[in-house]
């Protein structure tokens, strides 16, 4: 990566990370429909033996900390975004809360399960590759991840490539910064994502996409093949 490129990636981050933190007081107010998410989290604890530890990262407000809870599940939440983990942490559910980057993340066989939840559209293609390390290698005994992978419209994702590429800036294709993105959403194609699965060691077990008019989300099981 030239260093054009990891300085404004470094950037970036850093404007999530401040998004975030901004947005964590009142983020709970302004919840979106999640049912096939709350499906998904059900099918990952019927995966997940009684008493076992899931991590949840990143747990943003811990929306789904209750959900866990009440199967008999534990919970320990991460984040880079300290504003988060502090709503987190008010609701009194997880055993643990870890203020940690997903690229960060140094867990080994620790948890029975994990979720990354409406979060890998803020991790950039040349950090799949570790955050999928690091969350595999969080769980012990093949355990399952689900993961969202949300999706644009190839008219959204050219425009953006279009107008960054003209701006000078260093981005790739599936890069967007602008509207509402938290300050950096990259979307990778299916079969990228499929790739970077495989590479990690890991399959998809349960799958399917929930399409928007302009945006979808991917809903993902996978674990250690
Ligand atoms: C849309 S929220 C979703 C939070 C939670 N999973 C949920 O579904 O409510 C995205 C979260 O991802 C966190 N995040 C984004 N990029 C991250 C990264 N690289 N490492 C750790 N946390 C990250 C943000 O701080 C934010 O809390």
């Amino acid at each position: 990566m030239d260093e054009k490129r990891r300085a404004w990636l470094a950037e970036r981050r850093a404007a999530v990370v401040a998004e975030y933190d901004d947005e964590a007081p009142t983020y709970d107010e302004d919840e979106y429909p999640v049912p096939l998410h709350a499906s998904f989290v059900e099918r990952l604890l019927a995966m997940c033996p009684p008493g076992g530890l899931v991590l949840d990262a990143p747990c943003g407000t811990g929306k789904y900390f209750a959900q866990v809870t009440r199967s008999g599940r534990r919970v320990i939440g991460a984040d880079q975004s300290a504003g988060m983990l502090a709503q987190a942490r008010a609701r009194g559910l997880a055993e643990d809360l870890v203020h940690v980057g997903l690229q960060e993340l140094a867990f080994e066989a620790a948890f029975d399960a994990a979720m990354t939840i409406d979060a890998m559209e803020n991790v950039p293609p040349e950090d799949w590759p570790l955050v999928l390390r690091n969350l595999a290698r969080a769980l012990r005994d093949g355990g399952p991840l689900y993961m969202t992978v949300e999706e644009s419209t190839e008219a959204t994702i050219d425009e953006a490539y279009r107008s960054l590429t003209e701006a000078g800036v260093p981005a790739v294709r599936g890069e967007v910064v602008e509207g509402d993105v938290a300050g950096y959403h990259f979307y990778p194609s299916r079969d990228r994502v499929v790739g970077w699965l495989a590479d990690a060691g890991l399959e998809i077990v349960d799958e399917e996409l929930d399409q928007q008019e302009d945006f979808g989300y991917r809903h993902l099981i996978v674990r250690a093949r």
